[in-house]
């Protein structure tokens, strides 16, 4: 599945991007380089190869030590048993739905009470149900260097920049529309409780948003994140 476009977004932060055509759609996965490396999105089944090639021009795959994900979907974690055959070492972490009843170690869980420390680097893993979907749903965040790991959140169209420090509101409400038009219709729920969860993320005040489906955001994030509690209610909230 081609090669990955690699671009380090921030410090130790490196964005592994393999554009879609037949999607237009980046599907991003984040390194984070530390003691303990961690990747953001083991990835699908069908681009390991391809991320593992990508990895490997940063780290040795071998010594990668955590692997987490957002929710129990393919893109975020289908390449899980991969990973953890590559790398001897290393673990799941994450919510502890479905994936134990895949994976060939058991994964560490995670709550809001625990942090994950990798060296440099402290991460905290929140609740965020049915955001951006399914309940077991999640955002891991880094709070060093206030890096919300914000998965389908703010998820655009084409092979675009892999940063950007402009608006990310328009291209993710142009997505959402243009998705809501087509089969997967539906696929972002609208609840009460969608908005205060976005605004305790806001709360964090994130200074980068490490996007799946899309360019990355540096800059104050909270206000985009307020705002996305806007467009999603407007484009959901049928
Ligand atoms: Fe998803
Ligand atoms: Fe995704």
């Amino acid at each position: 599945m081609g090669t990955a476009t690699i671009y380090e977004i921030a410090p130790d932060l490196f964005r592994l991007s393999i554009y879609v055509p037949d999607f237009d759609m980046q599907f991003n996965h984040f390194l984070v380089c530390d003691d303990e490396p961690l990747l953001f999105h083991a990835g699908l089944k069908g681009m390991f190869p391809t991320l593992r090639e990508a990895v490997a021009k940063i780290i040795d795959p071998a010594k990668l030590r955590h692997i987490a994900w957002s929710h129990f979907e393919s893109d975020e974690i289908g390449a899980l048993n991969d990973w953890l055959q590559v790398a001897p070492q290393g673990q799941l972490v994450g919510k502890l739905v479905s994936v134990d009843d895949f994976s060939i170690r058991p994964a560490r869980g995670m709550t809001p009470e625990d942090v994950l420390t990798t060296g440099k680097y402290r991460y905290r893993f929140y609740r965020s149900p049915h955001i951006p979907h399914g309940w077991d749903a999640g955002v891991l965040f880094e709070e060093t260097r206030k890096t919300l790991f914000c998965s389908d959140l703010f998820h655009h169209f084409g092979n675009v920049e892999p940063v950007t420090t402009s608006d990310l509101i328009g291209p993710t409400r142009k997505a959402m529309q243009q998705l809501e038009q087509g089969p997967l219709a539906g696929y972002m729920p609208y609840t009460r409780q969608t908005e205060g969860v976005l605004r305790s993320l806001a709360d964090l005040k994130p200074e980068t948003l490490s996007v799946m489906h899309g360019s990355s955001y540096c800059g104050k994030c909270d206000g985009l994140l307020i705002d996305l509690a806007g467009v999603i209610k407007e484009t959901f909230d049928q």
